[in-house]
């Protein structure tokens, strides 16, 4: 079976764990977190980056040391994961949902913009799978009406937008860590930071709303409370394993941004053809291999598609179930199902190809022939 993902992660890490458990340094905010997050900071072009536990926490996070909260309203898509709509939710704010554009099913900035009232504090661009809007553009729309730009950059570490790494565009930017992305801990994340005077409340936010960091730097000599916060420091042992998996994210990436080429140009006819879209990214972007995904077309059953590529020994998957239409929307933000008709349709047509470093070309080969047997002009005529 060739498996949808599979962390790269091996001995190196192992040892750099156990390193940091034999020197008893488990806990946070240590030696080895510093490391990390210099190394971060590095292939973020220079960014601010605080290592905390999950993508999650990194946007709980911002959307804290933005002081966003009740009566607040904040944009993001609704085809996300549901960790960016309850990180605006936990600050007692509201999330406005917009769609999101066929060509590499990022947000629809004219959409999103149409959605800007009075309330809103910040947008909140979900780089989906590795892949971003136009966010120059973005940027400078959000600026000129004071609106805050927080990346949901979960799958995005690697990627850029005109040479940019993707999370160093708005005042914040949020990474995952999770084992399904390109670099992992397990669990983790990181909160970047692209405005210096943002950086003391998230340091703040992350130590319990205490000012343990400057004790932590020998700055004052004892710490205490100054703001609501929460438990968002990544032990050191996590820490060594990502500072791991920072030294082989130039080759992580590299690899998966070959097997998505490649499945780019097999796939490249059928999709003229209008069998399948696949992504179409902005000649300015330059994506980090995280999803390779395609949207079936309409005569075309996911579920067999799924169910016929496992048969061929090939995981395929699909993604989010759409937030706007889901139980908790409906019933305590009003939302109906028909509110963001793209985002039903692409939602419903959309099926990810395995992408992992262990991949050999001759994998990928398998896969796109697997694929290309179900999808093509001899598929829908067996079909018929
Ligand atoms: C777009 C997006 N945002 C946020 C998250 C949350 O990250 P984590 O699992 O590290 O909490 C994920 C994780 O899959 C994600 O895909």
């Amino acid at each position: 079976m060739i498996h949808y993902s599979v962390p790269f992660i091996g001995k190196e890490e192992e040892a750099a764990a156990a390193a940091a458990i034999a020197n008893k340094k488990i806990q946070g905010e240590g030696v080895i977190c510093k490391e990390a997050e210099a190394v971060l900071s590095r292939v973020l072009g220079g960014a601010f980056a605080y290592l905390v536990t999950s993508g999650t926490h990194a946007l709980e996070l911002s959307l804290m040391a933005l002081e966003i909260g009740r009566g607040d309203e904040v944009i993001c898509p609704s085809f996300t994961f549901v960790s960016t709509a309850n990180a605006i939710l936990r600050q007692g704010a509201r999330p406005v949902f917009c769609e999101i554009e066929d060509r590499t099913l990022n947000i629809d900035i004219d959409d999103a913009m149409r959605r800007v009232t009075k309330k809103t504090r910040a947008i909140i661009p979900v780089h989906y799978g590795g892949l971003s809007c136009d966010m120059e553009r973005l940027i400078r729309e959000a600026s000129r009406k004071n609106i805050h730009v927080i990346e949901d950059a979960a799958q995005a570490i690697g990627a850029m937008f005109n040479g940019r790494p993707l999370g160093t565009f708005g005042d914040l930017g949020c990474l995952s860590f999770h084992s399904t992305k390109n670099i992992t801990c397990g669990e983790g994340g990181a909160l970047v930071v692209n405005k210096r005077s943002l950086c003391e409340a998230v340091q703040i936010g992350r130590e319990k709303g205490t000012n343990r960091f400057l004790f932590l730097e020998g700055k004052i000599d004892k710490y205490t409370w100054i703001d609501v916060g929460s438990s968002f420091v990544i032990s050191d042992v996590l820490a060594a394993v990502l500072l791991g998996q920072l030294k082989k994210i130039d080759f992580i990436t590299e690899r998966r941004r070959v097997i998505c080429s490649r499945y780019a140009d097999a796939f490249e006819d059928i999709a003229k053809e209008g069998y399948i879209k696949i992504p179409q990214p902005d000649k300015r972007s330059t994506g980090n291999g995280h999803i390779f995904w395609a949207l079936l077309d309409k005569g075309i059953s996911r579920k067999d598609f799924i169910e016929d590529m496992k048969k061929a020994q090939v995981e395929c998957t699909h993604h989010y179930v759409p937030l706007h239409s889901s139980p908790f929307a409906t019933k305590h933000l009003g939302y109906r199902k028909e509110d963001l008709p793209v985002t039903e349709d692409i939602a419903a047509r959309l099926v990810r190809f395995p992408v992992h470093p262990l991949m050999s070309d001759s994998d990928t080969d398998k896969v796109i022939r697997a694929a290309k047997s179900l999808f093509g002009k001899e598929a829908v005529c067996r079909r018929r």
